[in-house]
């Protein structure tokens, strides 16, 4: 029997520099796709998956992310005294404690940000959903994996076969037996050189893993960059508890990025019936 995940980690306390200067004063997570923040897509598709409780890991400037799950008190009064519609706000409403956040008060790392939650995750297998990686699957990525993961149990990372001259950007996978569209994980590099990678399997931003990889991460042993890399904290668990890459049936938008975040507009402008014809229109008279 495998324990259910309820708990989802969102690490959002990256400086973001490649964003630069929107992120200058304005985490990469509140950046908007089309009419929402990124972090309001990763949490409906953690809702969708079934995690009852969602935790920030923030830093410095990074308090407007916990403010947009709150309720808007003087917003919702005001347009409802305009007898404007409270609609448009529904996404961000919350349930009372469904948010919690911590601080990473220094962003050592990835696998730091990760090891900032572990009281809060507890002893229970828990997700990790990168919100600059945004997911378009039906369903979403996600509820793919927890639907995985109660036939595989252990820990499941996201994965997706990345162009070889791009392997220095990724996790990447040495892959075992496969079966349907999960790999079983035989060993993870962080950013190999295209010539050093054991695969063009990549890693990409969403994960189930246990508790268990919190202690490895506590020792703060430093990876590449310099940084305590997630990759290498999971890389320990690898034949003592099942591990595999599952391949999901999703897009998957790396709005780190400044091309991918434009893509990404586009791409669900384009899925948005009342602004299809409009953005078609223009991209026809180019
Ligand atoms: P990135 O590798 O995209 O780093 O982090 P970054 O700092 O956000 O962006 P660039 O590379 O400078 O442009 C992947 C995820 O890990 C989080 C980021 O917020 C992002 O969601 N992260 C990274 C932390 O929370 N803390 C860290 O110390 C590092």
């Amino acid at each position: 029997m495998t324990k259910p995940v309820r708990k989802a980690i969102f690490p959002v306390a990256g400086l973001g520099t490649r964003l630069l200067p929107a992120t200058k004063t304005m985490p990469k997570e509140m950046l908007t796709v089309v009419d929402r923040p990124l972090i309001q897509y990763a949490v409906d598709e953690a809702r969708e998956a079934g995690i009852e409780q969602m935790i920030f890991v923030t830093g410095r400037g990074k308090s407007s992310l916990v403010d947009y799950f709150d309720m808007g008190f003087e917003l919702e009064a005001t347009m409802s005294k305009a007898g404007k519609s409270l609609d448009p706000l529904a996404p961000a409403k919350t349930g009372f404690g469904e948010i919690v956040s911590v601080r990473q008060q220094q962003p050592l790392g990835l696998g730091h940000a990760i090891w900032c939650a572990r009281h809060i995750v507890g002893d229970e297998p828990f997700a990790v959903l990168l919100p600059d990686d945004l997911m378009v699957g039906q369903p979403g990525a996600l509820k793919q994996m927890v639907d995985a993961y109660a036939t595989l149990g252990g820990n499941i990372v996201c994965a997706q076969e990345v162009p070889a001259d791009k392997t220095a950007s990724y996790g990447i996978i040495t892959p075992g037996e496969t079966r349907g569209d999960a790999t079983e994980v035989r060993g993870l590099v962080e950013k190999p050189k295209p010539e050093d990678a054991p695969s063009r399997l990549g890693v990409v931003g969403r994960y189930i893993l246990q508790p268990e990889v919190m202690d490895i991460l506590g020792r703060g042993e430093k990876g590449a960059g310099g940084e305590i890399q997630l990759t290498d904290g999971m890389a320990k668990l690898i034949g003592r508890q099942p591990f595999h890459a599952l391949k999901v049936d999703a897009v998957r938008h790396d709005c780190g990025d400044k091309a991918g975040f434009v893509l990404a507009n586009l791409a669900i402008a384009l899925d948005r019936p009342d602004l299809r014809p409009m953005i078609e229109d223009y991209l026809a008279s180019r």
